[in-house]
């Protein structure tokens, strides 16, 4: 049985990838999909060809990650794209948000690296030849980013992990692709502690847009995918700047 599983795949871009993949790829059988949103996941069979599997349930949860488990183990399936698109944000400084709510940082690096890291090793022995693993960094992977401190880290690992499971997957033809976007307009931005800064609500990008660009730039097993010429351009300016000095601006 050939799949493709996406997690976060109730909102946002994870459902957009649901979307494409369904209308792009030939020759799977079914897409996993996976957040907590029942309803929301039993609404997108009606804009995929072919057939969900819905996995509702918290990927933070042991509970659920031993059930995902048990579930591949049950139908070894042959997953042809992995999309670890589930993650969180939160914007503040790391005294404020850990006075609003102790928690959120620590559940922010639960979901966005620890249970990203989980889903990937669950999924690793049911990877084959030319399979891809698409995972959902950020443009804030490319620098420390006061008042975004935890979630500009998460996605640092992201970046970072990405990078060395392409290189040791290699040798197997397993290609991983880092998504490096900018804003992009999703329910993302909904929390009451994940407010778009003004300067940066011109640069809102469509999912659509970015997640066609992820999935062009993954079949051409690029290592990072970078939507927008502003994203582009923050990139090359991270590579070339003073870290102290990207820093102090990041924090004006
Ligand atoms: N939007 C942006 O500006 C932007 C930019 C760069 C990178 N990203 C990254 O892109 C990814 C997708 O974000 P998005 O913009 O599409 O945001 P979104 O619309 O808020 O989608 C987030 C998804 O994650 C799922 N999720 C959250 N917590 C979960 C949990 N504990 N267990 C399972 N699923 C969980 C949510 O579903 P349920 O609530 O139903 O569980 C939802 O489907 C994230 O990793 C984000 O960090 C976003």
């Amino acid at each position: 049985m050939k799949i493709a599983i996406v997690t976060g795949a109730s909102s946002g871009m994870g459902r957009e990838f649901v979307k494409q993949i369904s209308r792009l790829y030939t020759g799977l059988d079914e897409i996993w999909v996976i957040a907590r949103r029942r309803e929301r996941l039993t609404q997108l069979q009606e804009e995929s060809m072919y057939p969900l599997r819905t996995l509702d349930g918290d990927i933070t949860d042991p509970k659920f990650l031993e059930e995902f488990a048990y579930l591949l183990q049950a139908t070894s399936p042959d997953v042809r794209m992995l999309v670890n698109a589930a993650g969180v944000g939160s914007n503040g400084t790391i005294a404020d948000l850990a006075e609003i709510n102790d928690r959120l940082q620590p559940e922010m690096v639960r979901l966005n690296c620890e249970a990203l890291l989980e889903m990937t090793q669950k999924v690793l022995p049911y990877l084959s030849e030319k399979s891809r693993i698409i995972n959902l960094a950020s443009g804030a992977a490319f620098c420390p980013q006061p008042g975004f401190a935890v979630y500009a880290a998460t996605k640092s690992f992201v970046l970072s992990f990405s990078r060395a499971l392409g290189r040791e997957l290699k040798k197997k033809k397993i290609y991983v692709t880092a998504v490096c976007s900018g804003p992009v307009a999703t329910e993302f931005f909904a929390s009451d502690t994940m407010k778009i800064v003004a300067w940066k609500k011109p640069f809102l990008a469509d999912p659509n847009a970015v997640v066609r660009k992820a999935l062009i730039d993954s079949g051409k097993r690029k290592k990072l995918s970078v939507y927008g010429g502003s994203m582009k351009l923050v990139r090359i300016l991270t590579k070339i700047l003073p870290i102290d000095f990207l820093v102090w601006i990041m924090g004006i």
